[in-house]
């Protein structure tokens, strides 16, 4: 009985099929490589960041991109744009292969564009894509941050069609590192499959003030009003609009859930955690991997 409430609640509610992706940021921890390439098109082994995250998005069902981009960074246009020359001489060579993969970039799902030219914060960048999402829930991904797989986003995506509200990515840090992210404060008790009803949330507090030690990850899954939220938040310091002041207004007017996380996930936004990424998947990379592993071995 309470499976098929489940089921009849699950289709109340619109599934996401849209995702938000902010890259107007400058990548200042990444200079000077950042000088004149995006970060988000920094690779991982071959591929761009972005396009990882792309792929995220396709395996949960999502079939519409939103890249906040700015016009001082061309590259993130350039990137989803026909490469004729390119598919040319690869198909002249035999590399059928690598063209195909090449064309379907930027045709394998929607791309639209929407700019963010002054940094004010995740929230305004949340925000400039108003237009192009529409009036549906939508997903925001962080482009910082790569997730082994589509699991958590996908089930975010389930979780919010069956309540109707916004959801959260969460994981468990050490208490003394909260206060560099979003936390929450959870009501109840977790589900077996890691579902947990938020009460508010709180954007980098100080470690006395933090209510739980649950921070938010760069997931999100989020109702259309919370545009609404977004433009009545009054920018805190550095002059930013945060995206947690907005969601925390929709945690306290209705049903708002995080899922905590149990994949694997890299913050790529510095050189450490890049690094970490690239020897990491390159190591799982069935192409390499073999062979790296045999170097780093003998290396160490
Ligand atoms: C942003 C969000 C924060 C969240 C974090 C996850 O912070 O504002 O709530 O916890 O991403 O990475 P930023 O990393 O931009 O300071």
């Amino acid at each position: 009985m309470r499976l098929l409430m489940l089921a009849a609640r699950s289709i109340l509610f619109m599934r996401a099929h849209t995702a938000v992706i902010p890259a107007a940021g400058m990548g200042t921890r990444f200079l000077p490589a950042t000088k004149a390439v995006p970060k988000e098109l920094l690779p991982i082994i071959d591929t761009p960041a972005l396009q990882l995250i792309i792929d995220e998005c396709m395996g949960a069902g999502i079939d519409h991109i939103v890249v906040v981009t700015s016009h001082a960074k061309p590259a993130i246009e350039a990137y989803f744009a026909d490469a004729p020359e390119v598919v040319a001489k690869l198909r002249s060579t035999g590399r059928d292969h690598v063209a195909d993969h090449l064309e379907a970039i930027g045709r394998d799902v929607r791309i639209s564009f929407a700019y963010q030219d002054v940094a004010m914060g995740l929230g305004h960048a949340v925000g400039c894509a108003r237009e192009a999402v529409g009036d549906e829930p939508f997903a925001v991904l962080l482009p910082d941050e790569i997730m082994g797989d589509s699991s958590l986003l996908a089930q975010m995506c389930d979780v919010s069609a069956a309540t109707g509200g916004s959801v959260v990515g969460l994981k468990h840090v050490p208490r003394e590192e909260v206060s560099a992210y979003g936390v929450i404060d959870p009501v109840g008790e977790m589900s077996a499959d890691g579902v947990i009803r938020v009460a508010t949330m709180v954007e980098k507090p100080p470690l006395d003030k933090a209510p739980s030690d649950l921070i938010i990850i760069g997931r999100y899954v989020l109702t259309p009003d919370v545009f609404d939220c977004i433009e009545r938040v009054v920018p805190g310091a550095g002059g930013e609009i945060q995206l947690t002041d907005a969601l925390r207004m929709q945690a306290e007017a209705g049903p708002f859930h995080g899922v905590l996380s149990t994949i694997r996930r890299y913050d790529t936004g510095n050189p450490f955690g890049w690094l970490t990424a690239v020897v990491e998947l390159a190591l799982d990379d069935e192409r390499i991997g073999e062979q790296f592993r045999e170097w780093l071995q003998a290396r160490l």
